[in-house]
């Protein structure tokens, strides 16, 4: 289990002080000059080595995405964007960091930019966080007149100046292009890549779009060291990790462990066990609301909170946003919450995701009643499989694995669904 010594977010539930000085005595913004004044490649190393993967929900290492951003400019300024829109269900991290802890972000802002030779940064914040928004806003406020923020921010020599942008409310606008189209005052719709952000982003200048927890890791791991970082988790899937722990357990909560750490004893440790004990546990979607879900007798025996591992069962660690469903779970209907929810946050830009969507989420209707042909599970799956990797962003993907999950273990439910429709039985209301 992490020791409190050991975590990065000591103000995670608000219960201390959150003004600047709270955040100061915590250990925030010691010595961000001297960070800042080892340079560029220090830091960018630094990340390399921590062994970082993002937290947004692709994993990608952080260190390497921010290699790619030129080291001298060609006239054009670069920017740092943070990806605050957090809109995928269950997933409910960020906002804890935001309005809590809101120094770990805008520290690592200034850090992060500097080591992009970006002098100006966005946050982009979900529309429905009002109050999140108000807390950073006010704690930005804080950082301005006290030196943090500004012309040579916190002493370091380098101008900084950080915006939090307001969305309006759509899921589509996580997705970084999607994200960079609403900054720039358009609809929110993702652009074909490449090019990539690095190369052409907001404004057509290399950006890079990272997420809040990605983000406000960086002052903590620069300054107890990469290696530190590295010494969490297991190879290829370093650090601690906020788990957001949702749906069929005692006491469902946000907490930052060790990554690795098994499926039990996360749900023992911190949320009290599942509801019913252990043996009603029926599935879990380990990662947020796109990956697939797992049953019950997988996380249960072996399971380890990882990118590695929830991969090599067809799932993903995703935004490691746990939503737990017991026995009382009518699986079928859940997942056609999902795909309604996918229909209905399409952009529509694409044929097969603004079709597809429909299309799954109309028979997943029809498959919670049972009112369905036997036939029609592989019709569907062939649709989720045409549908995925053939649109321009992830939210295609996103809409077809979790139906893709419910087939793989729960198909002889949606069977049996069927032939008690067909027997004159309701199953479902
Ligand atoms: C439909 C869709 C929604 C997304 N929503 C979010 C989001 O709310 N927050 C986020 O950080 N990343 C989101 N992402 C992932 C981003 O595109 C991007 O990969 C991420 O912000 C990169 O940050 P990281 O490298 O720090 O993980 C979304 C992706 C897709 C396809
Ligand atoms: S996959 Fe869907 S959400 Fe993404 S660009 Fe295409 S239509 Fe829009």
């Amino acid at each position: 289990m992490l020791k409190d010594s050991d975590r990065i977010f000591t103000n995670l539930y608000g219960m201390y002080d959150r003004s600047l000085a709270g955040a100061k005595a915590r250990g925030a913004w010691d010595g961000t000059a001297d960070l800042i004044g080892k340079g560029r490649d220090w830091i960018v190393q630094e990340m390399k080595d921590s062994g970082l993967r993002g937290r947004g929900g692709a994993g990608f290492p952080t260190g390497l995405k921010w290699s790619f951003m030129p080291k001298e400019s060609d006239g054009r300024p670069a920017y740092l964007v943070v990806n605050a829109d957090e809109s995928e269900p269950g997933t409910c991290k960020d906002r804890e960091i935001m309005r809590h802890d809101p120094h770990t972000l805008i520290e690592g802002c200034l850090i992060a930019s500097f080591a992009m030779n970006a002098h100006v940064c966005y946050i982009y914040i979900r529309g429905e966080y009002i109050r999140e928004r108000e807390a950073l806003q006010a704690a930005i406020d804080a950082a301005y007149d006290d030196g943090l923020l500004g012309p040579n921010a916190a002493g370091s020599g380098w101008d900084f100046d950080l915006y939090v942008a307001h969305g309006a409310g759509a899921y589509i606008c996580g997705e970084e292009t999607a994200l960079l189209e609403s900054l720039e005052g358009k609809k929110g719709m993702p652009r074909m890549k490449p090019p990539f952000p690095a190369g052409a982003g907001l404004y057509g200048c290399p950006t890079t779009v990272n997420n809040v927890e990605s983000i406000a890791v960086v002052p903590t791991i620069l300054r107890r060291g990469a290696s530190w970082f590295a010494g969490f988790g297991r190879p290829n899937n370093a650090g601690t990790k906020l788990f957001a722990i949702s749906g069929h357990v005692n006491r469902p909560c946000v907490v930052e462990e060790e990554m690795s750490i098994t499926f039990r004893e996360l749900i023992d440790r911190h949320c009290g066990g599942i509801r019913g004990g252990w043996d009603n546990l029926k599935a879990v979607i380990p990662g947020g609301s796109s990956v697939p879900l797992l049953p019950g007798r997988i996380m249960q025996d072996e399971a380890i909170m990882d990118f590695d591992w929830l991969r090599e069962q067809k799932s993903g660690l995703g935004t490691a946003a746990v939503i737990v469903m017991d026995q009382s779970t009518d699986v079928i209907k859940a997942i056609w919450r999902l795909a309604a929810f996918y229909k209905h946050e399409s952009c529509g830009q694409c044929t097969p995701c603004r079709e597809g969507t429909g299309w799954m989420m109309r028979v997943m209707e029809r498959l919670v009643k049972g009112d369905a042909e036997p036939a029609e599970i592989d019709m569907l799956l062939d649709v989720t499989k045409q549908v995925e990797g053939h649109t321009i962003c992830a939210l295609g993907d996103a809409a077809a694995w979790p139906i893709q999950g419910l087939i793989r273990h729960f198909r002889h439910e949606i069977e049996d669904r069927i032939a008690h429709k067909r027997g004159g039985r309701i199953a479902a209301e």
